[in-house]
């Protein structure tokens, strides 16, 4: 390791950072939509329920092997295994899973991009069009997008952990908050709004079954960036000194708290435009949400504020989203350039190279697998659907080996590492842990009940996917 390796400058660096990778579109589109279709109040109780007790422990433990490996996640179940090449093997999965992440995020943050732009340019109107974004997603325009978005993101990661990836953060962050407090403040002014806030929050305990419970986990982990790689290098470049427990505290109610208050925005848009909205048309998937239904209730603003007003929040909204979804795309995207540098001693310039022109050459077939090229477009056929090399993505490692990743980390830990060696890793930095509850939770949770959930979860996925069966209920 003969690379310098970076370090955030501060506690409030690394916090920004994390939680600048965790608060993405999933927060914004995907956890209101699922709320308030699922549940409202009873579903937040469940979701905030499995976010301390079964997220923030396998939190912990990821951060906790990159600060104590201060390696990237080949290196760190390379050398806290003992170098045994079997668990290394299993932190290259690690590596493959966030690099295809990041090709298929970047995909769909290049679809932000253009709302966003097209918002500016006047052309709502267009973009409220439901026939639009089928179009868009399969024209060639998309490649006049990527391209840039691509030099933004390499960009940012090639200035580095401080100078990039916190910079940016520190950034991002702060203008997002602010921009959604005005959003929301503006959106909570408009008639009707307060149906679509109590739709969102009224609970609803007879719509919580198997399904609801098994999509809130599920979302939690992802919506914390799990299982991903993330945390193991970003707790590599967590500086010894500083307390893990409450920064990492502070990151998963900062991604709950983007989440819940999401939902303050986009449900009371969605009623003050449509009051006669009810479940079943929510319940389309979050991207048709965001891009086809969210255009036109903005579009339909424009009887309060003016053609030119509507086009402003839409604006507003779309780099909203953008800005949390570039964050996110740096964090996922450092993962295979921190594996670049670390193990085969590269200086970042160099990653920054390979994995760029990598990332260029998958986004580009999965742009294609939108209808501009058939034989991604229908590239193959499982659980009884065609799918094209998006959903593949998608499917295998974001909806897959997600969960698998975090059941193996799980295990790690707690059998091979061990929990003491973590438990002194978490103490560094934090004084009390060591007599406290949570260390005794920790400990517990790890080894016992949280890899028994996420396996469940993998095996349902696996089930539901490939098979078309869902394990628990229907
Ligand atoms: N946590 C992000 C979200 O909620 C998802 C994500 C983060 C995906 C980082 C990939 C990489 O949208």
């Amino acid at each position: 390791m003969s690379v310098l390796r970076g370090q955030f400058s501060s506690k409030l660096g690394f916090i920004l950072a994390s939680a600048g990778s965790a608060v993405g579109i999933g927060n914004l589109v995907g956890f209101p939509v699922m709320a308030s279709k699922n549940g409202g109040g009873a579903f937040l109780f469940i979701y905030l329920l499995f976010i301390a007790f079964v997220c923030f422990p396998v939190m912990l433990a990821e951060i906790s092997m990159g600060r104590a490996s201060q390696s990237s996640p080949v290196g760190a179940f390379d050398s806290l295994s003992g170098n045994s090449k079997a668990w290394r093997a299993v932190g290259g999965l690690g590596i493959i899973t966030p690099f295809f992440i990041a090709v298929f995020y970047a995909v769909i943050t290049v679809w932000i991009l253009i709302y966003l732009v097209q918002s500016a340019m006047g052309n709502l109107d267009v973009l409220a069009n439901p026939d639009t974004f089928g179009a868009t997603v399969s024209s060639p325009v998309m490649f006049a997008y990527l391209v840039p978005l691509l030099g933004v993101l390499f960009f940012i990661l090639g200035k580095g952990v401080n100078d990039g990836i916190e910079r940016a953060a520190t950034i991002l962050m702060p203008t997002l908050i602010v921009m959604m407090v005005l959003l929301i403040g503006f959106v909570l002014t408009l008639d009707n709004a307060f149906a679509g806030v109590s739709f969102y929050l009224v609970p609803e305990f007879s719509k919580i079954d198997s399904g609801v419970i098994n999509s809130a986990l599920n979302h939690g982990f992802f919506s914390l960036s799990l299982g991903m790689g993330i945390l193991i290098t970003y707790g590599s470049y967590l500086n010894k000194k500083e307390n893990m427990v409450s920064s990492t505290r502070l990151v998963a109610i900062a991604d709950t708290g983007v989440a819940f208050f999401a939902g303050l925005l986009v449900i009371p848009a969605v009623f003050a435009i449509d009051p006669g909205v009810n479940a079943d048309e929510l319940s389309e998937s979050s991207i048709s949400l965001m891009f086809s239904y969210l255009p036109q209730v903005f579009l339909s603003m424009q009887d309060f504020v003016g053609y030119f007003g509507a086009s402003l929040v839409s604006f507003m909204f779309f780099t909203l989203v953008f800005f949390a979804a570039l964050t996110s795309l740096v964090s996922i995207t450092e993962i295979p350039i921190a594996y670049v540098m670390d193990e085969k001693d590269k200086p970042r310039r160099e990653a920054i190279v390979y994995v760029g022109v990598a990332v260029m050459v998958f986004a580009l077939v999965t742009t294609v697998s939108f209808g501009m090229s058939d034989f991604f477009t229908s590239f193959l056929h499982y659980g009884g659907i065609s799918k094209s090399f998006f959903d593949l993505i998608y499917d295998v490692f974001y909806e897959t080996i997600l969960p698998l990743m975090g059941f193996v980390v799980c295990l790690f830990v707690c059998y091979r590492w061990k929990k003491h060696s973590m438990n002194e890793e978490i103490a560094l930095g934090d004084s009390d842990y060591n007599d406290s509850f949570l260390r005794k939770y920790v400990g517990i949770s790890l080894g016992t009940f949280i890899p028994v959930i996420l396996l469940a979860v993998f095996m349902n996925n696996v089930s539901r996917i490939y098979f078309a069966h869902n394990l628990f209920g229907f």
